[in-house]
């Protein structure tokens, strides 16, 4: 047996209708939104990733897949969303179209991590990208189309935890107070840190391994340098989700682990204990070099990114059904040669007429077909053999009332979708 990579995983049928019922609530929450979908590829060049400017932080060192191809040129499995859309961007010059992009995307993303429980090597992203505006009130947008998610996904508990990095000027002057302050505790930094500290001090607020230190809690925090257009568009940020009356916590030590960000950055977190240590399940902000880098006109950006693995998790941990198994509308059971041909035929109209249905293929006794049928929790079961076929009709059972009647055969498509409409469902 070939087992599945260590960090993978599959999504067995009985999961995916939970799945397509969060994507389906996704897409609908976007359209409130205005948000357009985009689709970019799995892999890109691995330039789109490795860039200059971003090699501090641990997803581009540690984590990327990277390879050659065939033909020798460096390819890059997409650890996130945002770096590929804003290479999209800048190809395709949607700036052209329109001055305000606001897109978003779904799929999976690769990162060499070590997997736990909410961390896989495969994961999937929803992520929602709005190109073009520096208004602080897309930052709130964008804010606020995750809490819209959250709540339309009932989950309790979520933290909206915000900071602002600042422009260019407020974090170098913030640097350099952090250089002179770590400086002082070199030997005592973990080998990362010790890296960071010549790289991007910033990131060193990120570490996990140095938290709890004091010089750690000592350090000076960001908002002390922010530059006045930095405070005042912090300022606006927040007032704006006290206008939408979204709660947040400001979270001075959040610096987020990606290198593009500047102003706005934020997560969500759910504070579920079963949770254990990955409990953000969503978290972006704002770049506004990203697409310069990538070749592109300067171009404002901000946008977030749940983890859908860890949307689903919280999902079960707040005890929330997102979908129901998969039913159908009947299963045709048949006996013997002839009725399995009739079967084929029925089943073939009524899937024409919009009903799922299905059989058996496996030439099963009565009881085990009358099992299938449950198991795919048929709302009709019809059964079919020699006798019924030479009169012409066929036997139609009632799941839900376990009521069972012979009808026409020419009369089956007719029966069930009265009864359907009886019951008050729709056609699939
Ligand atoms: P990120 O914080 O690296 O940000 O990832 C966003 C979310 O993806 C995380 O909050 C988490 O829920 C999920 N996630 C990350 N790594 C894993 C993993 N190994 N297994 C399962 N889930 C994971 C970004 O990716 C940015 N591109 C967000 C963004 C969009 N910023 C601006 N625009």
């Amino acid at each position: 047996m070939i087992a599945k990579p260590k960090g993978t995983y599959d999504i067995l049928p009985n999961e995916s209708p939970k799945w397509a019922k969060l994507e389906d609530t996704i897409r609908k929450i976007c359209k409130l939104f205005n948000y357009k979908e985009i689709r970019t590829p799995i892999f890109e060049s691995s330039e789109v990733f490795h860039r200059d400017q971003n090699d501090t932080s641990d997803m581009v060192t540690k984590e990327t897949y990277d390879f050659k191809d065939r033909s020798d040129r460096g390819i890059t499995l997409r650890p996130e969303g945002t770096a590929g859309v804003a290479r999209a961007f800048v190809e395709n010059k949607l700036y052209v179209e329109n001055p305000v992009s606001k897109l978003f995307y779904m799929g999976p993303m690769f990162r060499y991590e070590r997997p736990q429980k909410g961390r896989n090597r495969q994961f999937n992203q929803f992520g929602v990208e709005a190109l073009g505006s520096d208004s602080p009130l897309i930052d709130v947008e964008v804010i606020s189309l995750g809490a819209t998610l959250i709540r339309a996904l009932g989950l309790k508990d979520v933290t909206v935890k915000i900071n602002s990095l600042g422009d260019e000027e407020s974090r170098t002057a913030y640097k350099n107070v952090l250089i002179e302050h770590f400086s002082k505790y070199k030997n005592d930094l973990c080998s990362d840190c010790l890296n960071r500290l010549e790289k991007n001090p910033l990131r060193i607020l990120d570490c996990k391994v140095d938290r709890d230190k004091d010089f750690f809690k000592s350090a000076p925090k960001i908002n002390q340098y922010l530059n006045d257009y930095s405070k005042n568009r912090f300022k606006d940020v927040l007032e704006g989700l006290d206008l939408i009356g979204l709660k947040y916590v400001i979270d001075d030590n959040l610096v987020r682990g990606l290198d593009y960000y500047s102003h706005t950055v934020f997560e969500l977190e759910v504070n579920v204990p079963e949770f254990g240590a990955q409990n953000v399940i969503g978290a972006g902000g704002r770049y506004d070099n990203l697409i310069s880098d990538l070749g592109g006109p300067k171009t404002p950006g901000v946008g977030m990114a749940f983890g859908v693995e860890r949307l689903l998790l919280a999902t079960d941990l707040n005890g929330k059904k997102l979908a129901k198994p998969d039913e159908i509308h009947a299963y045709i059971i048949a006996l013997g040669d002839k009725a399995s041909k009739e079967a084929l035929r029925l089943n073939n109209v009524l899937r024409i007429g919009g009903l799922s249905t299905d059989m058996d293929y496996l030439n099963g006794s009565l009881k085990s077909q009358f099992k299938k049928a449950d198991k795919n929790n048929a709302k009709f079961t019809l059964i079919l053999g020699d006798n019924e076929l030479e009169n012409g009709v066929i036997n139609i059972k009632n799941n839900e009332t376990d009521e069972q009647e012979t009808i026409k055969l020419i009369d089956v498509y007719t029966y069930i979708i009265t009864k359907i409409n009886a019951l008050g469902c729709s056609k699939k």
